[in-house]
């Protein structure tokens, strides 16, 4: 194989997490009055929570908020996102994303988790993962968040692996940025990949195992 191991970003990925994440941040904008759309909503794939606030916020025209009143309205957006994934369950997962991670583990490969998101274990849990990943790098233990390349060259480390034996899955354009910055190759689906931004820019998920195997 090419490489030793994969590290999967989790929302747009592994699941369709992104579309809930979309849906929280327009009820708290638009209870705030604040212009939100899909297109917006593209450039807070992969980043963390404060600064996908700071960036719906340009779009904010009223008093000077506080940093208190800050955390209140990414609390807010939290809560009504938790509160979505309460409804995953394994049947969430795609069979043709359990399938693809099951042959890539047959061939021998490790397989880790690289999320900027705080509620990784949660949704793993939700989804039937909870065990299932060998490494879980996420928002929990890292400072800085995508187009920075920490949360892999963690995920990395405690994989054992150097980041050129890893192969890293994105769906965001920072994600991808990530993994380049951090000296990994990257394949890429979805928005990401429509953007070219990867080394690989797939059409279907189930393309890794090609791309693992050449
Ligand atoms: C990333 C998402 O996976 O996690 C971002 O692509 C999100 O959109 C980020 O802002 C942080 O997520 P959470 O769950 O910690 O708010
Ligand atoms: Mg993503």
């Amino acid at each position: 194989m090419k490489y030793k191991a994969v590290i999967f970003d989790l929302d747009g990925v592994i699941c369709s997490t992104d579309e809930y994440h979309y849906q929280a941040w327009k009820k708290m904008a638009d209870s705030m009055g604040i212009y939100f759309d899909r297109t917006i909503n593209n450039r807070l794939r992969g980043v963390s929570r404060m600064e996908s606030l700071e960036i719906i916020l340009e779009q904010y025209h009223g008093p000077a908020l506080s940093e208190e009143k800050k955390v209140e309205l990414a609390t807010q957006k939290n809560d009504f996102y938790r509160e979505s994934l309460h409804q995953l369950s394994p049947a969430d997962l795609s069979s043709e994303v359990k399938d693809t991670l099951d042959a890539l583990r047959a061939e021998g490969l490790k397989l880790a988790i690289g999320s900027s998101s705080k509620n990784t274990r949660f949704i793993l849990g939700q989804l039937g993962l909870g065990s299932y990943f060998d490494v879980v790098s996420d928002g929990n233990n890292i400072t800085h968040s995508k187009p920075d390349p920490e949360v892999f060259l963690k995920a990395a480390e405690m994989l054992g692996f150097a980041p050129s034996d890893c192969l890293v899955v994105e769906d965001a354009v920072s994600g991808a940025q990530a993994g380049h910055a951090g000296g990994f190759e990257v394949a890429c689906v979805g928005d990401a990949s429509q953007a070219g931004a990867g080394d690989y820019n797939m059409s279907s998920f189930c393309e890794i195992k090609q791309i693992a195997a050449d």
